[in-house]
């Protein structure tokens, strides 16, 4: 059985898509032992309440410093006994020790094709928003694996939607959200928990 912990900072629209693709029996031999959020008023807290799954908040104001905050991100993310980390809408930067500790067992979802609009400064509606003023017809999500860099890390799965001419940054969003990111989020978790994906030369490979 998987042991996924699940870091969010917002809404948790993708947390909902993977506790309804666990409901559903679409993610198999896995569970998610704990949501963590650095925002109180996490919506995706509540949304982990409700599935009766263990959610707590580790907020970086109520630590003296950075380096405390992290130690104790680190400690609960352990303590969990958490075998994937997953990124769903996820503000924080992670500490280079989280992610060298846990290395090729976190994932990220980022609402674009990478390597288009990603890296730093690329997120939430500012992708959509690039991905407009670009006026590319064809956009969409990806999930990958979170290395040191920005959006840097193997790309385990991308999904495409087509960009309409009467597209607002927000309406592209949510489709963005709807077509790719809460289909291929849930998808990636259940082929890591199949024991599908590997990595090899820096490339995932799918089997
Ligand atoms: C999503 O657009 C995701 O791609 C990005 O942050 C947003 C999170 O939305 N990384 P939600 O909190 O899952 O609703």
């Amino acid at each position: 059985m998987l042991r996924i912990t699940v870091l969010v900072s917002g809404g948790g629209t993708n947390l909902q898509a993977i506790i309804d693709a666990l409901a559903a029996g679409e993610i198999r031999d896995a569970q998610i032992v704990r949501v963590i959020s650095n925002n109180p008023n996490a919506y995706a807290l509540t949304r982990a309440e409700n599935a009766g799954i263990e959610a707590v908040c580790i907020s970086p104001r109520t630590f003296d410093d950075r380096e405390k905050f992290h130690e104790a991100l680190i400690a609960s993310i352990d303590e969990a006994g958490t075998d994937l980390i997953v990124l769903a809408g996820c503000m924080v930067v992670l500490p280079p020790e989280l992610i060298s500790k846990y290395s090729g067992r976190i994932i990220n979802i980022h609402p674009a094709l990478i390597p288009s609009f990603c890296g730093k400064g690329f997120y939430g509606l500012r992708v959509h928003e690039a991905a407009l003023e670009r006026g590319v017809k064809l956009t969409g999500a990806t999930v990958h694996f979170v290395d040191e860099g920005t959006d840097t890390g193997p790309i385990i799965l991308q999904k495409a939607v087509e960009v309409r001419d009467d597209d607002t940054p927000e309406t592209l969003q949510r489709r963005v959200m709807e077509e790719a990111e809460w289909k291929i989020m849930p998808r990636a978790i259940d082929l890591i928990a199949q024991g599908k994906v590997s990595i090899q030369n820096g490339k995932v490979v799918i089997r």
